[in-house]
């Protein structure tokens, strides 16, 4: 795997050289094994530049979003993933897949959506070129009521994929809205079905959409205030490709080993939730009422108290929080 080690280490360098003894200092292989990797990510049709003193760099096309690059940085060759430059929603496809068999663990990653959906029944902008639209869809035999807990492990997944990418702290707002420097750069739509007779769980697809390379002006001006992305908040650029690659082995992970244990991210969602504590404004029926959070259960619900003195944990709905989104 050490061409896809190599060509990651080059394409976070966004067209920066990277010498072949660095390379092979941080990946710990030898000289020779870089050069073989750079040979046949060549060979494959990758623009490696050679440049004498200075090493080696991915030139072009570092954040385009294709099967091909994404492939390049999974950790291992996996099944049941496909990347599509254009789909109407990539939740829709996953549940589409769904209808005609496809297996648990399958991933559909897209360029753009021209039908993307947000909670509660608005849409998502996902224009090319500039953001990351993944959907996964899993069967796990289980009630729904086992299934509380994913919206918030999901925040957590992607939030961990910056991290290691990145080094960039992301924080949540419950449940589930990515916050880096005070805006939303990622939202989540967990849509579950169930078999008719049982009640059970038929399955579940979990779609986040992660906004990239937008500057503000790229956002319709009711956004501007609320809507941010990565590159607005980071100092260096996280490649798409990476980044799906990266999520998609943490939703791995969450499947694997998080999923019905959710009590191994409940401090990691803890430490990144930014309205455990403080003044929020509960929205319910389009009528917000003034509370204090008071923290996050150990199901990933918030706890809070009314100015009447009375207490809830929410278990699912909208929050505002003071210092968010022009709340004062
Ligand atoms: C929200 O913040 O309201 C949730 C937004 C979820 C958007 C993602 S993009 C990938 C997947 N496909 C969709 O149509 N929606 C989700």
């Amino acid at each position: 795997m050490s061409k896809n080690e190599v060509y990651r280490a080059l394409a976070e360098q966004e067209g920066q050289c990277l010498s072949g003894q660095e390379l092979s200092r941080r990946l710990g292989i030898s000289r020779a094994a870089v050069w073989k990797a750079v040979e046949r990510l060549r060979r494959m049709g990758y623009a490696v530049e050679a440049r004498t003193g200075r090493g080696y760099r991915v030139a072009e096309r570092f954040d385009r979003l294709t099967e091909r690059d994404v492939a390049l940085c999974f950790s291992s060759p996996r099944k049941h993933w496909r990347v599509l430059a254009q789909v109407d929603s990539t939740n829709s496809e996953c549940r589409r897949l769904a209808a005609s068999g496809a297996p648990d663990g399958t991933v559909v990653i897209a360029d753009s959506q021209t039908a993307g959906r947000g909670r509660r029944g608005r849409s998502f902008l996902s224009p090319p070129g500039q953001g990351l639209y993944l959907s996964v869809l899993w069967r796990p035999e289980c009630e729904p009521e086992q299934l509380l807990p994913l919206t918030a492990l999901a925040a957590v997944a992607v939030c961990r994929a910056i991290e290691r990418l990145s080094g960039g702290k992301t924080q949540i707002k419950w449940p589930n809205d990515l916050i880096l420097g005070g805006r939303k750069i990622c939202g989540i739509l967990t849509e579950l079905s169930l078999e008719g007779e049982s009640g059970r769980v038929d399955c579940v697809v979990v779609g986040i959409g992660v906004n990239c390379r937008q500057r503000e002006e790229d956002f319709p001006v009711e956004l501007r205030q609320i809507a941010g992305s990565l590159d607005m908040s980071l100092q260096e650029k996280i490649p798409r490709p990476a980044l799906a690659a990266a999520i998609t082995e943490e939703l791995d992970e969450l499947r694997g080993a998080v999923l019905f244990r959710p009590e191994r991210r409940l401090e990691a969602y803890r430490q990144r939730c930014l309205c455990a504590q403080g003044a929020v404004q509960v929205i319910r029926d389009g009528e917000s009422r003034p509370a204090q959070a008071l923290g996050i259960d150990e199901r990933f619900g918030l706890r809070v108290r009314y100015e009447d003195g009375t207490e809830e944990v929410l278990r699912s709905g909208e929050v505002s929080v003071r210092g968010l989104y022009g709340y004062v």
